[in-house]
């Protein structure tokens, strides 16, 4: 009772014209002074030889909102108030961006005594791939893990997989029912697509007879604990924390089983990724365990996913847009293949520039992941500027900067495939080795860089080309189609790899 009456007494005094003005106007002062208090702050705590900092109102949030909206625009009008190099807050944190070449050079090729790759990643991607692979362990043995996946891909399973990727994208597209005048969804069909075809080819057949079922829904639920907020909070008790847990340990468990059976009825003959994870050891002799493949496993299905949906997305979205280019497309593969009804392999796509160049273009203008970090662990000084960058800020490089640049590429924001037609790649003759093979040195200095460059490269990039490849001949010999009223889509940002905003649909016909 007499909380209650405490209760209504407190509501009679709040509502009390008299208190509320005088509520009001405090906490009006409490929150300029707050506001005052965060400027002064920047400016007393600035450290001379840092980077100039976007200054913010709000504390701890500082420029997020800004930098979610559109983080291209807030780049563009902060270099051209700050230059290539500067800091900006964003949950607690301080991130230094270094654009332009040098900027992209600058944190692709960082010592690993000064930044680290895991420190800044963990918290995101070892709740979902699971513990001592990728940046849950030292960066040497990270480069060792990237060898043993180059080594499962190969030429010769490349050759395997394009007939089977051929055959799952048939398959998969007779749903479109081949009806003159429909709508498809083509993000829907690209992300289901893009989990088929890696599934039946990297990860085995045992994972892909799984995944019109079980193995869908807990890639769902892992991808959901894979966002933006996963990467600041390791872990908060919401749903989505409690189902990426639970849906990594059942996805481990159906990988170790598949491992198991294929020992115990000693199958040696498969051309996937996992056969060749199942045989791995590291140079020093310590044991790549069975959970170590489960979890690497789990690291490439995710690594492999947005990353090639959305590509397929947006080049299917531009095709779409130009019906001249779908038909310079299918003329390729008819002066190649002889008849667009031959069945594609992989060494023959390798004669169809435009292909290429196609993808090579839809990187350049939608690269899915926009910023690539690094923890700053011990302070480092930018080439030719006077600025020292502290420890415990976050490198960024966004090499999107430098894709849509005019000063690289003509008519920069336009779709162009044959940009690319004569342009062949300098190639110093300098390589480097940083445990996964040669790759090409200085190659961070390049303006379009959507695989990233240095040590942490990806290496996935020819089996995203022959799996996208593969996807978008098939495709176009199936379908004509063309943009909805609601035309070309813009990019959402707000997601972990950018994507199309949704719906992402096109009316298509079948092909005669
Ligand atoms: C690393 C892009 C497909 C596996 C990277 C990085 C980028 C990238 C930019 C560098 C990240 C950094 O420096 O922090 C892409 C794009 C893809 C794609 C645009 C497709 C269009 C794939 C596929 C796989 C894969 C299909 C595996 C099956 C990896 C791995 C790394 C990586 C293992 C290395 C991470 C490290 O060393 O830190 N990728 N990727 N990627 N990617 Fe990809």
């Amino acid at each position: 009772v007499q909380l209650v009456q405490g209760l209504q007494s407190l509501a009679g005094h709040l509502t009390d014209p008299a208190n509320l003005a005088q509520i009001l106007t405090t906490t009006a002062l409490g929150i300029s002074l707050i506001l005052i208090l965060t400027q002064i702050s920047q400016r007393i705590n600035r450290d001379k030889n840092a980077p100039p900092e976007v200054p913010y109102w709000i504390p701890y949030l500082g420029s997020a909102i800004q930098f979610s909206l559109n983080p291209l625009k807030f780049f563009e009008e902060n270099r051209k108030k700050y230059g290539d190099v500067f800091t900006y807050t964003m949950v607690g944190r301080k991130f230094t961006v270094c654009l332009g070449t040098e900027g992209n050079n600058f944190v692709f090729n960082a010592k690993l005594a000064d930044v680290s790759a895991e420190e800044s990643y963990s918290p995101l991607t070892t709740p979902v791939f699971g513990k001592g692979v990728v940046y849950d362990c030292p960066n040497h043995m990270l480069m060792e893990q990237k060898r043993f996946v180059k080594w499962g891909m190969s030429n010769d399973a490349f050759r395997a997989y394009v007939p089977e990727i051929e055959e799952e994208t048939k398959d998969y597209f007779k749903r479109w029912n081949n009806k003159a005048g429909a709508r498809g969804d083509l993000f829907v069909a690209m992300g289901e697509l893009i989990i088929k075809t890696a599934s039946r080819t990297l990860m085995g057949p045992e994972i892909r007879a799984l995944m019109d079922d079980s193995v869908a829904q807990l890639y769902h639920d892992l991808d959901d604990g894979f966002q933006p907020i996963n990467m600041f909070f390791e872990w908060l008790p919401l749903p989505s924390y409690f189902r990426r847990d639970k849906a990594h340990r059942k996805m481990r468990d159906i990988f170790r089983q598949v491992i198991e059976e294929r020992r115990a009825n000693n199958i040696t003959d498969k051309t996937d990724m996992l056969q060749s994870l199942m045989n791995q050891t590291y140079k020093n002799g310590t044991a790549f365990t069975d959970v170590d493949a489960c979890h690497l496993m789990i690291a490439l299905l995710m690594a492999g996913q947005h990353t090639s949906s959305t590509t397929a997305t947006w080049a299917l979205m531009y095709l779409a847009e130009r019906p001249n280019l779908v038909k310079e497309l299918l003329d390729e593969q008819r002066d190649v293949l002889g008849s667009i009804d031959a069945p594609l392999s992989f060494d023959q796509m390798k004669n169809m520039p435009l292909l290429d160049n196609v993808i090579r273009e839809t990187l350049r203008l939608n690269p899915p992941i926009i910023l690539v970090l690094r923890k700053v662990i011990r302070s480092v000084a930018f080439p030719g500027t006077e600025y020292i960058i502290p420890k415990g800020h976050y490198l960024a490089a966004s090499p999107i900067g430098t894709q849509i640049d005019e000063k690289f590429y003509k008519n920069a924001t336009s779709f162009e495939p044959h940009r690319w037609d004569n342009v062949v790649e300098e190639d110093s003759g300098e390589t480097v080795d940083y445990g996964f093979g040669k790759i090409a040195g200085g190659g961070a200095r390049n303006p379009s860089l959507p695989f990233g460059a240095g040590r942490h490269r990806c290496i996935g990039e020819s089996f995203a080309y022959v799996q996208l490849k593969t996807i978008i001949s098939t495709f176009i010999r199936m379908y004509d189609i063309s943009l909805t009223e609601k035309g070309f889509p813009k990019p959402d940002f707000t997601k972990m790899f950018v994507q199309p905003q949704l719906p992402v649909q096109v009316d298509y016909k079948p092909r005669k």
